[in-house]
This record gives structure tokens, C-alpha cells and sequence, in this order.
């Protein structure tokens, strides 16, 4: 008989509260519940994550996450086999909340503790969501990411290019607020391009000319400065059609990079001879209209099946984390109570760092 197992997951790397209880049974995982509470309100009249308003909040209301989760599925702690919690990247404030929270539980139920890195948690929901196969490739692309992996495994990603400067949904958000438009900028610029002229500015394609696969975003940004500066002094403001023109021509540069840089990685990873092979997104600009259809044709060419999660699961959420914890506690990965939060951790930890990196090494 194949094994049972129930965990409860916990996710505070950033400025999302989550919990959720997800269950192994007949050889598949299903989520009982996910409970996501967001800070967006809290953070909003500061113009980003303020780091200790977010640590705050994490402690303030992980609780009641968590017993809301377990109402949910209709699981007490006594049906529990264990607690899964982000250890990392993220914000150390936010990282260290969720881990005391864990540890607390696990010592006062006696229940297994699994400490699961947040990029692994996005990287192994296809598995969750669609029965995958090992290998897969995977884009990686949010509001603090930006890159592509092949997973050969629950616990080995090969990182084979990414950003090395802003992660597209930072872009996004930026160029939003550049040109008026609401916050998250992504949907608002999304949608306001539908209606806009994607050729009307002539904005660059940073990187393209390099090989491999890594990417760059902020020269794209400072284009768009000038663009909407130009716009600005020759009618002295920007109109609604300016607006959706300069969001047309934005969105229409990133989902050239996006596509040319991720047919250079499906390369990499057909290469590999994969039996089944699939392309999958995760993040919340994997929600982009325009960058789903290009990757979706992409795919279509080169003979690969296509994968967005439900967006619940694409963005930051804890059933992806007790997911992650499932594949480590069926392969033995228990921690204790040394557990320690990591606000930096690559999941490939052979690729050179990118991201962030500084003296404490790659933050992703
Ligand atoms: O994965 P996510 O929820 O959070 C983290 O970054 O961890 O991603 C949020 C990002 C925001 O920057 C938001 O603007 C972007 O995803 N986003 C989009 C769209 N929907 C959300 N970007 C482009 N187009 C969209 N439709
Ligand atoms: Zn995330």
C-alpha cells in the first residue's frame, strides 16, 4: 500500500501570509486547503515591501492562517505527520517568523519538521497541479525572480540562465507607476496594452545579442523613462492612448526577450532527449497575456507540451511549500530543530550567482 502522508505547510518569505494542508495518498498529492493573506494594503503607502512591517504582519497572522487552513480541510494536529516551512530566500524578518512558527509546532505536537526553499516550492508545482515527469523545464518569473531551471529532481535544479539585474514584475510594477497606471502594475499595464500600439515606440531587447540565456531588464526601464519623458514634452502630459501605447511597446519587449531567451533554453533542455518533454512557467507574470501566448506558440513549434499552473498556485502561496515538503519527507530530507532561516539560497548552488549577489553570496 502506498504511503499516506498529511502536512501542513507555512510561507512568509515575503509580503504574503500562507498556510495550506496538502495530502499524499494512492501516489498523489492534493491540497485540502490554501490560505492566503496579503499585505498589499500595509506596504501600499510606502511604494514597496517594507521588510519589518512585513515581519510584523507574519507574526501578527500566521496563526489564524493556520487554523483557518486546518478548518479548512477538516484536519486537527493529531491527523498531522508534519510541518513544512519556507527556510529561504526571502526576507530575513519574514523567513525567521514562519521558521519559529514551525519549530514551535513541531516540538509542541512531536511532529516531523521540513524546511523547503521557496524557489523549489514554485519549481516543483507542476508536479502538484499535472501528473510531470522528470525533466522539465521551468520559467521562474515574478515580482523577485526571473529564471530559467531545468529540475532533474525534487532537489536538483540545474539553473541554466536567469536575470542579472530586475525581475520582470518589478519592471512592470515600476514602469506602471512611471506612467500613471495603478499598482500591481502587471495586470494594469496587461490590460491597458490590449488596446495600445506596440510598435509606436521603438524600445530595446536587452541581451539578445548575447548567447546564452540570461537576461536583463533595467536598460528597458530607463528606455522607457525617456520614452514617456519625450511623449511628456512634446504634448505636456500623457494621455490614455500614450499610456497604452507605452504599455503595448513595453510588454511587447519583454515577451521578445522572454521568448527568444526561452527558445534558447528549450534548446538546452531538449538536448536532453526528454521522453515527455514540457515547458512550464510559475510566478505571477506567467499571468501576462501577451507573454502566455508567445511562449505557448513557442512551444507549439517546438513539439513541447505547455504548462501554467492555476494563478493561485503560480504566485507566492504554501501549498506549493507542503508540496515541496511531501517530495523531501518521502525521500528521508527531515530537518530538526537546528533549522535555520536562509534569506539567501540558491537552488543550484553550482551556477554563479546572479541575482543580488553581494558578499552573502546569491540571494536566488
Ligand atoms: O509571484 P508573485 O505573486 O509575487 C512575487 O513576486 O513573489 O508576482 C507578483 C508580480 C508583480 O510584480 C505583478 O505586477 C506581476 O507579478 N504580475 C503581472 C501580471 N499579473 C501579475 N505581470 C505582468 N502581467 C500580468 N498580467
Ligand atoms: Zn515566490
Amino acid at each position: 500500500m502506498s504511503r499516506t502522508l498529511t502536512l501542513v505547510g507555512l510561507e512568509s518569505s515575503c509580503d504574503d501570509t500562507a498556510a495550506a494542508v496538502v495530502r499524499l495518498a494512492d501516489g498523489r498529492v492534493r491540497v485540502l486547503s490554501s490560505v492566503v493573506v496579503g499585505q498589499s494594503a500595509l506596504h501600499a503607502p510606502f511604494g514597496g515591501v517594507v521588510p519589518e512591517i512585513a515581519a510584523r504582519a507574519h507574526v501578527e497572522i500566521l496563526d489564524h492562517c493556520i487554523e483557518r487552513a486546518m478548518a479548512e480541510a477538516g484536519v486537527g494536529f493529531a491527523n498531522l505527520d508534519g510541518v513544512v516551512v519556507t527556510a529561504g530566500p526571502g526576507l530575513i524578518g519574514g523567513v525567521l517568523s514562519g521558521v519559529m512558527f514551525a519549530k514551535g509546532i513541531a516540538a509542541a505536537r512531536g511532529l516531523p519538521l521540513i524546511g523547503v526553499n521557496h524557489l523549489a516550492g514554485h519549481a516543483l508545482t507542476p508536479r502538484l497541479t499535472d501528473d510531470v515527469g522528470f525533466p522539465y523545464l521551468m520559467l521562474l518569473v515574478s515580482g523577485g525572480h526571473c529564471q530559467f531551471l531545468i529540475v532533474h529532481d525534487h532537489d536538483h535544479f540545474e539553473r541554466i540562465g536567469g536575470t542579472i539585474d530586475d525581475a520582470p514584475g518589478e519592471a512592470f510594477d515600476k514602469i506602471a507607476r512611471l506612467i500613471g497606471l495603478s499598482q500591481p502594475g502587471g495586470p494594469a499595464v496587461d490590460r491597458a496594452a490590449l488596446s495600445g500600439d506596440a510598435k509606436r515606440f521603438d524600445l530595446p531587447r536587452p541581451l539578445l545579442d548575447r548567447p546564452g540565456c540570461d537576461m536583463s531588464f533595467s536598460g528597458l526601464k530607463t528606455a522607457m523613462l525617456r520614452a514617456r519623458d519625450a511623449v511628456i514634452a512634446a504634448n505636456g502630459g500623457l494621455s490614455q492612448q500614450d499610456q497604452a501605447d507605452l504599455s503595448a511597446s513595453f510588454q511587447e519587449a519583454m515577451a521578445d526577450v522572454l521568448e527568444e531567451k526561452s527558445r534558447r533554453a528549450l534548446d538546452l533542455y531538449l538536448a536532453l532527449s526528454p521522453a515527455e518533454p514540457v515547458f512550464a512557467i510559475a510566478g505571477g507574470v506567467a499571468a501576462n497575456s501577451r507573454i502566455r501566448a508567445v511562449l505557448e506558440q513557442l512551444c507549439r513549434e517546438k513539439g513541447t507540451r505547455f504548462l501554467a499552473p492555476p494563478l493561485a498556485l503560480c504566485t507566492d502561496n504554501a501549498a506549493m511549500i507542503a508540496n515541496a515538503g511531501i517530495a523531501r519527507m518521502v525521500a528521508g530530507q527531515v530537518d530538526d530543530m537546528t533549522l535555520s532561516a536562509r534569506p539567501r539560497w540558491p537552488l543550484d548552488q553550482t551556477a554563479p550567482a546572479q541575482l543580488g549577489s553581494g558578499k552573502k553570496g546569491a540571494k536566488a
